[in-house]
């Protein structure tokens, strides 16, 4: 079974103090460090490129899961690589060539995931499974944090659950996770779980251990 993993983004933390809060979450417990990567085209907003990531890996040695919601991504992988990213996630939406941009990642010598929007179909991915470290749901619309979690997408977990078998392969889930909503994409076989509002609130290392453990018990108590 594949581990739990807990992902805090930190699209939700204070930007004036990015390392101070990546080391924060780290000693809260976090598993990885998600980054949002938004373009303002792929996504109708702009966060920060891969010079702040690069910035922040002094800061902390647990993994960068960095989610690029770029279009186009291609040229801009190798950047994301230096930068320090442990595994680079590319939309499915995101471009024509799919199979070449998660080929172009494992070449950097990167953990390869691909993500789908809520409205994207899990047939999106079927071809390009055996390509992939990590498999991403999106369960709110990409480009904002804080936005409630889509119940639809609860079975679109159980089919990618389905697809990826015995493969190592992660599943992690992103949007409106709670230790409210955890629950039902871990049973659906979630195992890595992004978070950004529900982490990042109280603004202390124990405010913040005590938000990841409550997604983690609310995640391992409902595992299939
Ligand atoms: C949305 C991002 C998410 C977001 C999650 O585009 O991909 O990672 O930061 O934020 P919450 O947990 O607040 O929904
Ligand atoms: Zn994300």
């Amino acid at each position: 079974m594949r581990d739990i993993k807990i992902a805090p983004s930190i699209l939700a933390s204070d930007f004036s103090k990015l390392g101070e809060e990546v080391r924060a979450v780290t000693e809260a417990g976090a598993d990885w460090i998600h980054l949002d990567v938004m373009d303002g085209h792929f996504v109708p907003n702009i966060s920060y490129g891969p010079d702040v990531i690069a910035a922040l890996r002094a800061h902390t040695e647990i993994p960068f899961d960095c989610h690029l919601m770029i279009a186009p991504a291609d040229p801009y992988l190798e950047a994301f690589a230096r930068a320090g990213c442990d595994t680079i996630t590319v939309h499915a939406e995101a471009g024509p060539h799919l199979h070449r941009s998660l080929q172009a990642i494992r070449a950097l010598g990167k953990k390869a995931g691909v993500t789908l929007n809520p409205a994207t179909p899990v047939s999106a991915i079927e071809h390009v499974i055996d390509m992939v470290d990590l498999v991403l749901v999106m369960s709110v619309n990409p480009g904002f944090g804080g936005q409630k979690f889509i119940d639809a997408v609860v079975p679109k977990i159980a089919a990618i659950d389905a697809l990826i078998g015995d493969r190592p392969i992660d599943l992690e889930v992103d949007g409106g996770v709670t230790a409210a909503t955890a629950p039902a994409c871990a049973k659906a076989g979630a195992n890595a779980f992004v978070a950004g509002s529900a982490i990042f609130k109280g603004g202390t290392v124990d405010a913040y251990r005590a938000n990841i453990e409550a997604i983690r018990a609310a995640a391992t108590d409902n595992r299939p």
